[in-house]
């Protein structure tokens, strides 16, 4: 399973790069506001910055929301740098965006997905990746991981070849879960990602160790 962070902090993406399990890095509009990158030429040259900084796909995400827009703002994506994956939301247009974009050669994520029927035509239309929003469905009372499970099946009978990319991550525990349900990619905030570092027993087994060393190496 490929690691990808959910943010558009540049020392967070840093972070996770250092500790050598890094695959990619997904945004979303809401994500480069938070990081107060204003202004679109200022949104490009972040993009830029972070592709430079990972090695891996890189997704960027359109404003525009019909048709011809998604089209022109996604070859503009595309064009900064050959690690970026144009994003494009589950709409009408956004459908027939990828499915063009995909025969360009340009490739997409196609993100706010809440059903397997949505990600069905995401295949269909020939998406990357798929990105349904586990955290987000949790919260309307569903189950996130229920949705990643299903889309996986569909996909491997199918032989679809789009990832699902399992976003709206919202606890370690939820990257284990997508792991363990077929996800082919997770896209986690740091927290969640260095949450999995984690155990207890670990810290006391450690600290034991180095007392036990300390007393039988003591002069
Ligand atoms: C996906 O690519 C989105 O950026 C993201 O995972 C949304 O997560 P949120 O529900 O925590 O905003």
């Amino acid at each position: 399973m490929k690691f990808f962070i959910d943010t558009a902090k540049l020392a967070d993406i840093k972070e996770a790069k250092d500790l050598g399990i890094l695959d990619g890095v997904t945004t979303n509009p809401s994500l480069m506001a938070k990081e107060g990158i204003k202004g679109q030429q200022s949104v490009f040259d972040h993009y830029v910055k972070i592709c430079e900084l990972v090695k891996g796909d890189v997704s960027a995400e359109v404003i525009a929301t019909d048709y011809k827009g998604i089209i022109a703002e996604g070859k503009e994506l595309a064009s900064l740098h050959p690690g970026i994956v144009v994003k494009v939301p589950m709409i009408k247009d956004g459908v027939k965006a990828i499915r063009y974009l995909s025969n360009q050669g340009i490739r997409t994520n196609c993100t706010l997905v809440f059903s397997a029927g949505q990600a069905i035509l995401a295949g269909k239309a020939g998406a990357t990746y798929v990105s349904p929003f586990i955290g987000r469905i949790d919260d309307q009372n569903w189950d996130g991981i229920t949705l990643i499970a299903h889309i996986a099946q569909i996909y491997a009978i199918h032989g679809i070849q789009t990832q699902v990319l399992a976003a709206s991550i919202r606890s370690s525990l939820h990257i284990v879960r997508c792991a363990e349900v077929g996800a082919q990619v997770v896209t986690a905030p740091l927290d969640a990602i260095m949450g999995l570092l984690k155990h207890p027993l670990t810290d006391i087994g450690l600290e034991k160790f180095l007392s036990d060393h300390k007393k039988v190496n003591a002069k």
